[in-house]
């Protein structure tokens, strides 16, 4: 798990920010400084030929491997994009429209994931599955402060129960919200978190536990089924009623295409939420997340703050106030322009280039697979035991970098942090032709560091050598 620590900034001089003659004009000013706000304005053409130029040192999205969120989106969502920029999710008054869609988008989810009556359920967008995984958490453990205030017992230690493996924004949740949170460690046994684990770690005091869907450091779905299973049996056991929040940020978006009978949602009527990212498989641009309650009854009205609506008012339940309504509109635009058969097909092409890179991947001599990319389009190899060679993945992913291709790799956590891998997310938009630029590009780079017959020196490396 990540590590809290100080804040550190990317460190610059503070030299000026001198212009290129081309784009300073006469009585402008030929130099800018970097910390301070300059004294005067700057003409909007050479401020924007700076800013311009510095973001294209940001790299080409395309090429980046390591991201789930998305980085192309089609003409007609630019411009709708560009005409919404000005929205702003939270004035439901101002923009009735905008709401109203919200509104239907997350019904669409509702029923997309399996609730029995979506007019029954309730849900909102959020500016990221972060958010939205806050959201979830705060109702398990509202829920669960009202249950053991109404039966006159101690409500002063809730804990969350989640597999060691969560994303961030579950540690977050807990330290943020005083919540404890209660790690079950994967092992070689145990890569994701499943029913016999359970019993050990929930109390009287759990407020729920969290299922992944789609795993971040492999991509491999945790078994709802399996676990809302364990629960129930726990339930017979004990009395305990302990709810399932899911955190489908990626694999909620791609399930309900390319697993329809895989059973991780709201058919499961112990799953009381789930979340997913809009921008991820979603596929809108950054930032937008979705979470709903499978009915409203499991949102603590005591949560929930009315805003004004058209005279009346309208029930919100956020972190934030104001934030960009456009990425909602966007999600609207892509429901109706793909359709159900529009995101199976382009999931299904991620799933297949995912696929095809692991299967050739898991080929190369010295790579192990950890998973294949057959649940969401993710997928993580390591070095095989026993690997004899100077090098890491740390290097490949270094030499990857020099190509221009972004594959990270990275210690799993806590107890299986001594393994190291490498992983692909594959989006829309990794052609298969891409795909098979890489690969060529991985073997290059495998064939010269095999070759290798000392390790490299240390300054041609970002990362420590060591298996
Ligand atoms: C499983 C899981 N949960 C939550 C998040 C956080 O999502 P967001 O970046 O939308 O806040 C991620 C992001 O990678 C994730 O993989």
């Amino acid at each position: 798990m990540a590590k809290t620590g100080h804040i550190k900034h990317h460190r610059e001089t503070a030299e000026p920010i001198e212009l290129n003659p081309l784009f300073s004009r006469l009585g402008e000013a030929t130099e800018l400084p970097r910390f301070v706000m300059p004294d005067r304005p700057t003409q909007p053409e050479t401020a924007y030929q700076i800013v311009h130029d510095e973001s294209m040192l940001d790299g080409n999205a395309r090429l980046n491997l390591a991201t789930f969120v998305g980085t192309w989106m089609d003409e007609q969502s630019i411009k709708i994009y560009a005409e919404a920029a000005d929205k702003n999710m939270i004035d439901k008054d101002e923009y009735p429209q905008t709401a109203a869609i919200e509104t239907r988008c997350w019904r669409m989810l509702a029923h997309l994931w399996g609730s029995p009556d979506s007019e029954k359920s309730i849900g909102t967008s959020t500016i990221g599955s972060s958010e939205a995984c806050m959201l979830g958490g705060l109702a398990l453990k509202r829920r669960w402060r009202h249950a053991r205030d109404a039966a006159g017992k101690d409500a002063s230690k809730p804990n969350l129960v989640m597999s060691a493996a969560v994303q961030v924004c579950w540690e977050k949740f807990c330290n943020y919200f005083d919540v404890e949170p209660r790690y079950i460690p994967i092992s070689e046994q145990y890569p994701v978190l499943s029913g016999p684990q359970l019993e050990e770690y929930v109390d009287e005091n759990t407020i729920g536990v969290v299922a992944i869907m789609g795993v971040t450091y492999t991509g491999v779905y945790e078994p709802v089924e399996e676990i809302a299973a364990a629960l129930d049996a726990l339930q017979e056991k004990t009395g305990l009623d302990i709810p399932i929040h899911v955190d489908g940020a990626s694999g909620a978006m791609i399930a309900p295409f390319l697993q329809p009978d895989f059973v991780w949602d709201f058919r499961l009527e112990r799953v009381h939420s789930i979340n997913t990212s809009g921008h991820k498989y979603g596929l809108v641009y950054p930032g937008l997340g979705w979470v709903v309650w499978r009915t409203e009854d499991l949102l603590p009205d005591d949560l929930v703050f009315r805003v004004s609506y058209l005279g009346g008012d309208m029930p919100t339940f956020a972190l934030n106030f104001s934030r960009p309504g456009a990425q909602v509109l966007l999600q609207y635009y892509l429901f109706l322009r793909l359709g159900f058969e529009g995101y199976r097909s382009v999931q299904g092409a991620s799933r297949d280039v995912a696929k095809y890179l692991s299967e050739a991947i898991g080929k190369m001599g010295p790579f192990d697979l950890c998973s294949d990319g057959s649940d969401i389009p993710v997928f993580a190899w390591k070095l095989k035991d026993g690997h004899r060679g100077h090098w890491t993945l740390y290097d490949l992913s270094d030499r990857l970098r020099m190509r221009g291709w972004l594959v990270p790799a990275y210690p799993m956590p806590d107890d299986l942090a001594a393994i190291t891998v490498q992983r692909i997310v594959v989006r829309n938009g990794l052609s298969r032709d891409l795909a098979g630029s890489l690969l060529n590009d991985i073997e290059t780079e495998v064939k010269y560091l095999e070759a290798l017959e000392a390790p490299m020196p240390a300054e041609n490396r970002s990362r420590p050598h060591h298996h």
